[in-house]
């Protein structure tokens, strides 16, 4: 465990000096608590980066005992640093890192999903939210971060999941060089019915 703390102690420091884009401890805290609830089998994540957040993911997999993360980067460079910080942390084994534009990717993925975790381009959450529609399990938990600051452009995204299904907003006071203040939605998944 003194091993993957100081992977993801040294991950978060490098985020911060190079403004990689993350979740952040705050959020990062509350992730790993619905990881806990829901106890997936499967979790895909739109978005590794260098993998801060599948760090956090993968520790509370090990934690539960069960479940794997399926995490897709578009970016090579970023997915291969992910690649050897989830080596060095010692939760290699439960991560499956996927390099493509996510869209087209879970598009391929052929497995049920309980928990999508979207952090990529906000105008792409509801493109890789339909793509991957068929897979996810009735009552699936849905999470969208940067609800607050990129609101505008996945408003298509909160539309559809605000109308349909029940959500929940929460805000982050967060400590990022880059955003003070943002949010994440929760939301529970429902199958259409089919009559
Ligand atoms: C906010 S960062 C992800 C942060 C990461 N989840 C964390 O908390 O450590 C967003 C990432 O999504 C990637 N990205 C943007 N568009 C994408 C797409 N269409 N498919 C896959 N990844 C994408 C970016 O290259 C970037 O690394």
């Amino acid at each position: 465990m003194k091993k993957f703390d100081g992977v993801l102690q040294s991950v978060e420091a490098s985020c911060r000096e190079r403004h990689i884009p993350m979740l952040g401890p705050e959020k990062a805290k509350f992730l790993r608590q619905i990881v806990r609830r829901v106890q997936p089998n499967i979790v895909v994540e739109c978005g590794t980066a260098i993998g801060y957040s599948g760090l956090w993911i993968a520790y509370e997999l090990q934690a539960i005992g069960t479940g794997k993360l399926i995490t897709i980067e578009i970016d090579p460079e970023r997915a291969s640093e992910a690649q050897s910080n989830f080596t060095q942390a010692g939760v290699n084994h439960l991560i499956d890192l996927r390099i493509g534009d996510a869209r087209n990717v879970l598009d391929k993925i052929g497995i049920a999903v309980d928990l999508l975790f979207l952090d990529n381009d906000f105008q792409n959450y509801f493109p890789c939210f339909q793509a991957i529609e068929p897979q996810l399990t009735n009552e699936a938990t849905l999470v969208a971060d940067n609800v607050g600051i990129g609101a505008d452009k996945m408003k298509d995204y909160l539309d559809h999941t605000r109308s349909r299904y029940q959500t929940e907003l929460h805000w982050f006071k967060i400590d990022l060089p880059w955003v003070n203040r943002d949010a994440m939605e929760i939301a529970t998944y429902r199958k259409p019915s089919s009559t």
